[in-house]
C-alpha cells in the first residue's frame, strides 16, 4: 500500500471516538517496530518526523525513500501516513517535495496573523497535492528537538479562524507537555478542549505530548474529539531501559552478543511493546 494522507484515518477515529497514534521515527529500527506493530495490530498509523530527527537520518528525502521501501518489502497493508512533525515554513515545502504524505506546520509562536497566512497558502498547496496538514494555536509545552513552548492553553477563536482555512486536523494546547510531566503538573484543561471543540464542529483534534498522559485523561480527551495523539519520548524510553538492560547484564559481551542485530534487538522489541500499549488505550486496534 502507498502512503496515504491521514486525511481519512482521522475523519474514521473522530467518527468511530478513537485516536490514531503518531509516533516519532529515528532510525530505522524504530520505523521496523512501528509499522510491525501497526500491521499485526491491524491499526491505521502516522510515523512522525521532526526536522531534527529529518536531518539525523541525513534528510526528508532518506526517510520518505525508506519508509515507501518498508512498506513494500514489509508487505504492509494498513493505512501509514508520513507526517511531518512540528514543520517550520521552509521544512513543509521541503517534506512536500520528498513525498510526504502529510505535514504540519508549527505556526503557534507566529503572531496569530501570521500563522494564518503561512498556513492558509500551505492549505492551497496540499488540497491540491491531496496531503493532509495539520496547523497548531496556543503551544504545547516543553521542548522537542530544539522546539520549545511556552505551554499557553490555546484561544478557542483563534482554533476556529485556523480551522476555518480547511486544515485537516488541528493541535490545540490544552496543558500538555512534550517529554515526561513533571510532579506538580496540573493536568489537561478540558475546559479548554471543550472550548475549543465547541468552536471548531468536526475538525479532528491533536493532543501532543502523548508521553505519561494517564489513561483517564487519554480517554476523555478522546470523548472531546481528540483524533490524534502524538507519542515520542515514551518509545525512547522504553529503547533506553531494554538496551540499558542488555548491556548491564553483559549480554554483549557473550558470544555474538555486540552484533547490532541483537544487541538493538530488545530495544526494538521494547518500542513494538509500548506501540501496542498505545494502540489498546487509544481504541485503534482492528480499525484498518
Ligand atoms: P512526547 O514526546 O511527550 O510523547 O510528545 C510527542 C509529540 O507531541 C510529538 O509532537
Amino acid at each position: 500500500m502507498a502512503l496515504v494522507s491521514a486525511k481519512d484515518m482521522l475523519e474514521k477515529a473522530r467518527d468511530g471516538k478513537y485516536a490514531v497514534g503518531q509516533f516519532n521515527i529515528n532510525n530505522l529500527e524504530w520505523t521496523k517496530s512501528i509499522l510491525q506493530t501497526a500491521e499485526e495490530l491491524k491499526s491505521p498509523v502516522i510515523l512522525g518526523v521532526s526536522e531534527g530527527a529529518g536531518k539525523y537520518m541525513t534528510g526528508f528525502k532518506t526517510v520518505a525513500a525508506m519508509v515507501k521501501a518498508m512498506i513494500e518489502e514489509m508487505h504492509i497493508t494498513v493505512p501509514v501516513a508520513l507526517h511531518l512533525d512540528h514543520g517550520t515554513y521552509d521544512g513543509c515545502y521541503k517534506c512536500i517535495e520528498a513525498g510526504f504524505s502529510s505535514i504540519m506546520f508549527d505556526g503557534s509562536h507566529f503572531p496569530i496573523a501570521e500563522n494564518i497566512e503561512k498556513t492558509k497558502e500551505l492549505v492551497a498547496v496540499c488540497n491540491h497535492l491531496g496531503l493532509s496538514i495539520e496547523a497548531e494555536v496556543g503551544s504545547i509545552g516543553g521542548e522537542e528537538d530544539g522546539v520549545i513552548g511556552k505551554g499557553e492553553c490555546a484561544d478557542p477563536e483563534e482554533c476556529k479562524k485556523i480551522a476555518d482555512l480547511g486544515v485537516t486536523m488541528l493541535a490545540a494546547g490544552i496543558g500538555n507537555i512534550h517529554g515526561k510531566y513533571p510532579a506538580n503538573w496540573e493536568g489537561l484543561s478540558f475546559e479548554t478542549l471543550a472550548a475549543v471543540k465547541k468552536k471548531v464542529g468536526n475538525m479532528p483534534l491533536v493532543l501532543h505530548g502523548g508521553t505519561g498522559i494517564p489513561t483517564d485523561m487519554i480517554k476523555k480527551a478522546i470523548s472531546l474529539g481528540v483524533a490524534k495523539i502524538n507519542v515520542n519520548t515514551e518509545c525512547q524510553l522504553s529503547f533506553q531501559a531494554a538496551t540499558r538492560k542488555y548491556v548491564e547484564e553483559g549480554k554483549d559481551l557473550v558470544g555474538k552478543g555486540f552484533d547490532p542485530r541483537k544487541l538493538l534487538a530488545p530495544g526494538a522489541q521494547a518500542i513494538k511493546d509500548t506501540v501496542k500499549e498505545k494502540m489498546e488505550i487509544f481504541g485503534s486496534i482492528g480499525k484498518a
